[in-house]
């Protein structure tokens, strides 16, 4: 059985102050949480804050992005080694968001990805299609290419360590959520990828989460698909009391 994970992601959300409330008020109901894996995600400021007020407990930290390389002149980047210092497990590589206006490509998601793994940070790949795309039948080809391009050249016991987020555009902050059939139909596709990229074995280990206007009331129905793992979070992780719910309904 693959343990769940949820993971918040924070955006550019939340001062110091704003994100050491939040992740008190998370902290309060999920201290003890061994049921499901959950992370909390905040902006590259509130990292050192949220991973002390964290500390001791079941919660783990993530980040939103890093740079590729481990050090140098690449002014306004952050290394995997910099957010390992800090107690980042996780990282979140390749969002939609970053793609589109960052102009992130799936090399440059690749790059990341392994440097992530190297430093032994589980990186949460993003993949999903726009509306315009699922509109024209094209959903299978862009999750795959973006699938297969960002897990590139990485080992088959490197990518048990990876997570994957299925995040269609479309349902990105803008409450048209996927029904969970669309989303499992999504999900089981991406593991049968997997499944011809490493094996049976491997890719049954993987875990895939949706992200896309999860909120505790889809939570349940989205989560109770055989091949939905858990949940990447944004709006909904900004309230501690929809968080937990979430976690809860997991
Ligand atoms: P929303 O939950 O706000 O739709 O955002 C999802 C997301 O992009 C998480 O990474």
């Amino acid at each position: 059985m693959r343990k769940k994970i949820v993971a918040g992601n924070w955006k550019m959300n939340k001062t110091v102050s704003e994100a050491k409330h939040l992740a008190e008020a998370i902290k309060n109901d999920l201290a003890e949480c061994r049921e499901v894996d959950v992370v909390l995600c905040p902006p590259f400021i509130a990292l050192k804050t949220v991973s002390e007020m964290i500390e001791g407990t079941h919660i783990d930290l993530g980040a939103q992005n890093m740079h590729w390389e481990k050090s140098g002149a690449y002014t306004g980047e952050i290394s995997a080694e910099m957010l390992r210092a800090l107690y980042c497990h996780y990282v979140i590589l390749g969002h939609s968001e970053r793609r589109a206006y960052f102009h992130e490509t799936d090399e440059v998601v690749n790059k990341k990805t392994k440097a992530a793994l190297a430093a032994h940070l589980r990186p949460i790949v993003c993949v999903g299609e726009t509306l315009e795309q699922r509109e024209h039948n094209e959903t299978e080809h862009v999750v795959e290419t973006q699938i297969r391009n960002s897990l590139a050249h990485i080992g088959p016991e490197q990518l048990v360590d990876t997570i994957i987020a299925y995040e269609p555009v479309w349902a990105i902050g803008t409450r048209h959520t996927a029904t969970p059939d669309q989303a499992q139909k999504v999900h089981a596709f991406i593991r049968k990828i997997l499944t011809q990229m490493a094996d049976e074995h491997i890719a049954q280990t993987i875990r895939i989460q949706y992200g896309g206007s999860m909120k505790p009331s889809n939570a349940k129905d989205l989560l109770g698909q055989p091949d939905i793992d858990g949940g990447l979070i944004g709006g909904a992780s900004l309230d501690p009391i929809s968080f937990v719910e979430i976690v809860q309904a997991s």
